[in-house]
């Protein structure tokens, strides 16, 4: 790993939370497990609904040509629901995922699948040459790239830092479909001790102030969203699945596990819903190609 650029969680710290087990995510998630908020229209939709309109959402935002043999990037692709969708729907497309865990990695590759590869890789340490993809999705990856120790100062450089690699990566006015939590109504120091420490060690919340400042001169924000009461709704989805499964969920991972997460959904439910200390953004971002100097 590039050490001195580093800001973001170590693949140890990832791994403590997406290793647990990936029978222990399929408790909660929805069918194809995506990790992070849905997309509701009207409210009424099922989880897998919800969660393969947010995947659209994404897809949509890159403007793909069905016509072309597309290359997309997916940084922080979890088990591969984006992934596999893209190809679905764009068949001449290849697809590739980074990840730092290394079960999710395992799992993509059970699958066996056509022009999608998934590597455990840090976004730092990708290689592509200049104009490589075509488009870039990044869904819950980006709460992971600062740490709660660095300065505000060390927080964007390191966010500047994967734009600028994106910027490389992509080709002439190419797309990025950005998901990530960001801070809402709290400060850094506002971070619960219980989420840094037992939940995700090693990771920091953007503000949208931050995320504008470090694309600045790189790309042009084409539209934002806050969609932070879908995460509340994502979360309650999930905590209805985790206690419906209680029973087999406590006998195959133990009450500590149990508990530990239905405290985590509880109080993020709250910091969403309630305190509006937490927002949920989808951020489009369109490379400029003559960036002011
Ligand atoms: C909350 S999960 C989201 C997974 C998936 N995008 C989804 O929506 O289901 C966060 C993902 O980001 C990945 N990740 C975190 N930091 C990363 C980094 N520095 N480089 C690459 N992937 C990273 C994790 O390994 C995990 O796959």
């Amino acid at each position: 790993m590039s050490a001195e650029n580093n800001v973001g969680a170590s693949m140890e710290a990832i791994q403590y939370h997406y290793d647990v087990s990936n029978d222990f995510y399929r408790f909660f998630l929805d069918t194809e497990m995506s990790y992070s908020c849905a997309l509701w229209y009207t409210g009424q939709e099922s989880l897998d609904v919800a969660q393969q309109q947010k995947i659209d959402y994404h897809i949509d935002n890159l403007e793909l040509n069905p016509a072309a043999a597309s290359r997309v990037l997916d940084i922080g692709c979890g088990w591969g629901a984006v992934m596999r969708r893209v190809k679905q729907r764009y068949a001449l497309s290849t697809v590739t995922g980074i990840t730092l865990s290394d079960a999710q990695v395992q799992h993509i590759d059970t699958l066996n699948l056509t022009d999608i590869t998934a590597t455990l890789e840090n976004w730092q340490d990708h290689q592509a040459a200049k104009g490589t993809y075509d488009g870039i999705i990044s869904v819950g990856a980006f709460e992971h790239f600062a740490t709660p120790e660095a300065s505000q100062e060390e927080k964007i450089q390191g966010y500047r830092n994967f734009f600028t690699s994106c910027y490389q990566w992509l080709k002439p006015s190419g797309i990025i479909s950005l998901q990530t939590i960001g801070a809402g109504n709290m400060k850094r120091e506002d971070l619960h001790h219980f989420f840094a420490t037992e939940i995700f060690p090693e990771s920091d919340l953007p503000r949208l102030a931050d995320i504008a400042t470090a694309s600045t001169f790189l790309f042009e924000i084409v539209s934002v969203r806050n969609d932070r009461e879908m995460y509340a709704n994502t979360l309650r989805e999930w905590l209805k699945n985790l206690q419906g499964n209680k029973q087999t969920v406590v006998n195959t991972f133990g009450t500590d596990l149990f508990k530990k997460y239905e405290k985590y959904f509880s109080l993020l439910i709250l910091a969403f819903d309630v305190y509006k200390s937490m927002d949920l953004y989808r951020i489009k971002l369109r490379k400029i190609d003559k960036p002011r100097q």
